[in-house]
């Protein structure tokens, strides 16, 4: 395709390194659509007669057509997707094709692919991400009421239900829509038509072609069109983010289902028995998605090397924001599946979960909080005064609410009977009323609200 003063081939190990081929493939799609988009552009512009936009424009349809049947074989020699369908379209129309490349490179092209890669890729993250936390506020609304232990420093900390510890993950998923929301806002200018990095002399309609393909509108500067990939940078930003997110619920069902927690069964559509413990099962699936984790976040580092202390435009280090780009969206899309289908088959153990929600002095804070109400004691003292009763109990082994009233009296003379009230773990997460509080009814409220977004005719903007 350039070899015009060039006298020999490359050697082996020149075409190793440079053809992306192996992994550019999958830009097929994209790279059609941008050639018909430029070369119907060309014609418009009176750049390109009519008779050859519509041979080349037949010609790439063909090798569309060859591409989706597996009929085009894809060689080292052609170094990339874009060499394969222009001299894959010239075997076709011959000369003609030659046309085609007429105001544009391949740097605005495969900047214009990646893009058009990306936006398709977001959208359709967007809809897992919708789905799993579809899932999780299905789980939330069925759980609103199932008491279950909230932990600080993985301490029991007060009682929470297992529906509003849900609802905490469909939170952080809705930022992560709007953290890729914002990043396909933000890449949806059109490199097509800044060329090889100067634009072009050739009177082109940039605006047509970013209209034809999608865009709201051409990049401005044609250097930064060629030379960024930032696009690229924060969509696996947004990818990290939302991956960490999955990997902290992953490690939380790693935990829940060991016999020490007992909290949630997985069926065995999600667990994997061992070879020589006839006894276990493993969530895998969990531990995948943590693990995945870092291959994302990976990629973005990996990005973010490749263009450090690169000089514009340009640069071949470029054709590095392929495979970690690729590798990483298409992890995130099988953690989102695979964290989907675990939330839908995990069923809590509401017997152990309420149990150990009383466990550890978990509604301490309730006792303190009657002393302020009920006798109007700064919280200080009254925590004070918690810390001693807490100390009496665990010295002899047992529950807040198993102390006699006289045990209680012998640190705060005042305490009346009705504190045995407050020392249950019902009683504690349905007191907890304050806006974003754990109270069931909350809970169910919120649970109810996320579903009405998700399935409302708004949902694509939740
Ligand atoms: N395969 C290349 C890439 O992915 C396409 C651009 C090549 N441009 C060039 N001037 N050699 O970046």
């Amino acid at each position: 395709m350039w070899g015009g003063r060039y006298e020999s081939g490359p050697a082996e190990i020149m075409e190793e390194i440079n053809a992306s081929i192996d992994f550019d493939k999958r830009l097929a799609p994209q790279d059609i659509r941008g050639s018909l988009a430029h070369a119907a552009m060309l014609g418009a512009s009176g750049i390109l007669p009519a008779a050859d936009v519509a041979t080349i424009r037949e010609g790439l349809e063909r090798v569309r057509a060859e591409i989706e049947g597996g009929a085009l074989p894809w060689q080292r020699s052609l170094e990339d997707i874009h060499m394969h369908v222009e001299s894959r379209l010239k075997d076709l129309v011959g000369p003609t094709a030659g046309r085609l490349h007429t105001a544009r490179s391949r740097n605005d092209q495969v900047a214009t692919d990646m893009k058009l890669w990306v936006r398709d890729t977001i959208d359709s993250l967007d809809g897992q991400i919708a789905d799993l936390m579809l899932a999780m506020a299905e789980g939330a609304r069925t759980h609103a009421g199932l008491v279950m232990p909230g932990f600080t420093h993985l301490q029991s900390a007060q009682p929470v239900t297992f529906g509003h510890h849900l609802l905490a993950y469909v939170g952080m998923l809705a930022r992560d829509r709007g953290r890729f929301a914002d990043a396909r806002a933000r890449l949806n200018e059109c490199p097509l038509g800044a060329a090889a990095l100067a634009g072009t002399s050739f009177p082109i309609d940039r605006q047509a072609t970013a209209a034809a393909l999608g865009f709201d509108r051409p990049t401005a500067n044609s250097l930064d069109s060629v030379a960024d990939r930032d696009f690229a940078l924060e969509t696996l930003a947004a990818a990290s983010i939302c991956a960490i997110h999955l990997s902290r619920f992953a490690e939380e069902i790693v935990l829940w289902t060991t016999p020490q927690f007992d909290f949630v069964r997985l069926s065995d559509a999600f667990t994997t028995g061992s070879s020589i413990m006839p006894q276990k099962r493993n969530p895998d699936a969990a531990e995948l998605v943590r693990g995945k984790a870092g291959r994302v976040v990976g990629a973005l580092q990996g990005l973010l090397m490749v263009l450090k202390g690169l000089p514009l435009a340009y640069g071949k280090d470029m054709q590095e924001d392929k495979e970690g780009t690729f590798d990483a969206l298409q992890t995130l899309s099988l953690c989102l599946a695979a964290t989907a289908g675990m939330v839908r088959d995990m069923v809590p153990n509401a017997e152990t979960m309420r149990r150990s929600a009383g466990a550890g002095y978990a509604t301490a804070t309730d006792l303190a909080d009657w002393l302020v109400r009920a006798l109007a004691l700064p919280f200080r003292d009254a925590h004070h005064a918690t810390g001693q009763i807490v100390g009496l109990a665990s010295g002899r082994g047992i529950g807040l609410e198993e102390l006699s009233l006289a045990d209680m009296q012998g640190v705060e003379p005042r305490i009346t009977a009705e504190v045995f009230a407050v020392l249950g773990v019902d009683a504690s997460v349905r007191s907890r009323q304050s806006y974003g509080g754990t109270a069931p009814d909350n809970v169910a409220r919120q649970a109810q609200a996320w579903l009405d977004r998700l399935q409302g005719p708004a949902r694509d903007a939740v």
